[in-house]
Formats: C-alpha cells, structure tokens, sequence
C-alpha cells in the first residue's frame, strides 16, 4: 500500500447531478471563460470535445466535456492488434445459453506482474457492442499496477472492488476507490489503474447501452436511494510526461495498441457532464417497508441504463446494503422467484441474507432468465421460524447487475474450475410441507 498515493486521491469535487454541468482545474486559469473553443485556448492548450452521447440528444440526456490538454487526442500512431487476453465481448455466441443457476468462487491468484487490464476475466454478457446494447459481466484479480493507459470506446465501465484499494488515474484526475465503493469510467475515457494494496479483485460492469443515470424516484419523492450530491468527480491532474507510453483501446470486441510520445492523462482543465465518478455504496439511502411483505429489490437501485422502453433497464446495478427488516407476518429474507430478467449477484463483503454458505465475497451467481431461485433450504427454514423483532442486516454487502437480456457465458466462465458444480444442491431438502 502506498500511503503517499491515498493522501494524492484527496481533493474531489461533488458532482450535484447528472445533467449539470461540472469543471475543474489543475492550473488557475486553463480553463476558459465563455466559450468552449476560443481561438487560442488558454496557457497554450489544445479545446477538445468528449461525446458521451449524440449532438442531438435530449438536453437531459446528453453528455459530453470539453478538455484543455497539452496535445490533443488526435495526436497518436496507427494502433495496431494485440491480444485480448480473456476479455470477451458481446455478441457472445461461443456457449449455448445455460438456464441453470450457476455459482463461482473467487477467481484464481494471478502470475506475478498482472495489471488491471490483464486481470479482467469475462464471465459473460448480452446484446452487441457494436448497436450499443447489452453489457458484460467481467471479474479481476491483479497484483500489478498499470503502466499502460486503457479506453473502452465499447461502453462504459462500472468497477465493484472487492479487495484493494484503487487509484484511477483518468483523463480528468484521479479517483481514489476502495472496496465499498465504486467507480464509473465513461465511454472511451483513458485512465489507468494504480493498486494500493499488494492485490486487487472486484468486479466490472461493461454498459454498452445508454449511461447509467439515477433512476426515478416516483412516490418516494425528491430524496432517497442514492443522493446525486454524493456522487464524486476528480479534480483536474494532468501528467506532463515525454517518452513512450502504451495506449490500449477497446474496440468492438477486440484491443489495439499503440504508443504514444507521451501520456495521454495530460487534461489540465475540463468541464462537462461526461465525467467519471466514485460512490461511496454506505452511503446509499435504504427504503423498504414499514409494515408487511418487502418490496421488490429494484427499491435498492443505485444506477439504471435505460432502455428504449420505459421501466425495462438494459442494466441496473442493485445495492443489498445494510437495513432494519421489521415487516410483521413476512417472510423477511428474499422471496422465491422467477423473473423475466437476468440477475448477476457478487458479494462485496460480510454475508448475504438468502444464503447460509457458499456465497462468498469475490464469487457470484447467475439466476438467468426465469430460473427459479430464492432462499436455501436452511434460510427458508431458519426466517420462517424466526419470531419477527425489529432486526438489523449489517454483516455483509451484495450487489446485483440486473439486466433485460439473458446472459450468455463464456467458454471459460462456462468450464471453469471456480464454477461450484453442485449449486442446485442449495435448494435440495425443501421438502413438502403441505398438510390438509
Ligand atoms: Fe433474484
């Protein structure tokens, strides 16, 4: 761990929502008053606009930034093939869709050296990245700090750390983000990834389809779930570094290299709305009953990637965060279910109240399109004898990735070692219990 790299992620700005418009710094005065591209951009800076969404967008949805850097992007060699080591990428049509569910451990130790990038390990996905739609489910394990800078022009990139703390250093400053948290990389923003511990391991959420955005609040109102003023954006740090650097895009499935004469992180000033962010999952507003039965968990919806139909997410990401259950005559736990959407759950520490064992921070589960699941045999029989006192959950944090589209493995997800090959045996014993 590098104390001196925790103390440098301080200083971070607060984004007030999405839709508004942010700006930072690094130099006092690089950023210019009035207009996005003056004839000679400030301190001999190159204007250069960032589209996270079509020029045409509703005003509501529409995302871009403007950056003043030492060279523009566009100031980069021919890029070139390399190898995609084990990230996949949608259409993923490799495997036959598997309606079981399907349960893994934590991914296997990496060799010594593996960066962020060489630590991302494809589970699986849906849709087609190159129609901007579906998302992919990725785990990685690393135990090496990135000397390279990456991009993903295919979608953008929500990280889960599980284990070990990060520093991103990105285009618009660095984000400090530790286990408990997350962090969000927009579409085709170039950032690479310092460890602050001697691992790192978490999960990722490749959104081809529209940016994640809070979701409505409805009834609820004008506060609740996760409040937008706690969604943090760097301040501006720019690296003014001259020699090679290897640059890494993702583009349609497939990773181009190239190498720079110089770092591409060299933004000095930005504003904007397509930015990345942190979010500290603690402190996510929980909203449940007050009475009987539980809502469903799209209360416990941190960020949504809508679709083109309203109330249909291309993908949600789901917070399971600590709560007081107190429904009176309620089954408490999550309830047996099948749904016509695609449910991927990871456990970032602590326990989850639906399983007893075998659900463990680093693993995950995949509850595909209406397979039957909810709680074990021992959760099912341990809640429905509890006597009902008001009662605190705080002993673990799960998350969902919850998506419209089943979810097709990959080869390597499908024939995994980690893959626990007697899952279904949680469910075995719930025997009949019906009497006339
Ligand atoms: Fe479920």
């Amino acid at each position: 761990m590098s104390g001196d790299a925790r103390k440098r992620a301080e200083g971070l700005s607060y984004l007030t929502g999405f839709g508004n418009e942010h700006a930072s710094e690094a130099v006092p005065g690089a950023l210019p008053e009035g207009r996005n591209a003056p004839q000679r951009a400030p301190l001999g800076l190159y204007a250069e606009q960032l589209s996270g969404a079509a020029f045409t967008e509703p005003r509501a949805h529409n995302r871009r930034s403007w950056l003043y850097r030492i060279r523009p992007s566009a100031a980069h060699p021919r890029f070139t093939r390399t190898a995609n080591g084990s990230i996949r990428t949608a259409p993923f049509t490799e495997a036959v869709p598997d309606p079981n569910r399907l349960r893994w451990n934590p991914l296997p130790e990496p060799a010594a050296g593996t960066d962020f990038l060489a630590g991302l390990w494809t589970l699986g996905g849906n849709g087609d990245a190159t129609q901007r739609a579906g998302m992919a489910v990725h785990l990685y394990h690393a135990n090496a700090s990135m000397e390279r800078v990456f991009s993903d022009a295919d979608g953008e990139l929500l990280i889960v750390p599980e284990r070990g703390g990060l520093l991103l250093h990105t285009e618009f400053g660095r984000l400090h983000v530790e286990p408990a948290h997350v962090a969000l990389i927009p579409r085709g923003v170039r950032f690479r990834v310092e460890l602050l511990d001697e691992s790192a391991r978490g999960y990722v959420c490749e959104n081809y389809g529209a940016p994640f955005r809070l979701p409505d609040l409805g009834p609820i109102g004008a506060n609740g779930l996760a409040n937008a003023r706690d969604f943090r954006a760097p301040v501006a740090a720019y690296e003014d570094v001259e020699g090679p650097v290897e640059v890494v895009n993702k583009f349609c499935g497939n990773l181009w290299t190239a190498t720079y004469d110089h770092s591409p992180l060299d933004v000095v000033a930005w504003h904007g709305n397509h930015v990345p962010y942190v979010y500290d999952l603690r402190r996510f507003n929980v909203i449940g009953s007050i009475s009987y039965d539980h809502p469903d968990p799209s209360i416990f919806t941190v960020l949504t990637s809508p679709s083109d139909t309203p109330g249909l997410a291309g993908v949600d990401f789901v917070v399971f965060a600590p709560r007081w259950l107190v429904g009176e005559d309620t089954f408490r736990p999550p309830y047996f279910h099948r749904n016509v959407m695609t449910e991927y759950m990871g456990l970032i520490e602590g326990a989850y109240d639906a399983k007893a064992e075998g659900f463990v921070p680093g693993g995950g589960s995949l509850h595909n399109m209406m397979s039957a699941h909810g709680p074990d045999r021992e959760t099912f029989e341990r809640a429905s004898a509890a006597e009902l006192k008001p009662q605190k959950i705080d002993d673990g944090l799960a998350f969902m990735f919850e998506t419209r589209w089943p979810l097709t493995l990959t080869p390597d997800a499908a024939g995994a070692d980690h893959l626990q090959r007697a899952y279904d045996d949680v469910w075995r014993g719930l025997t009949r219990n019906f009497r006339i």
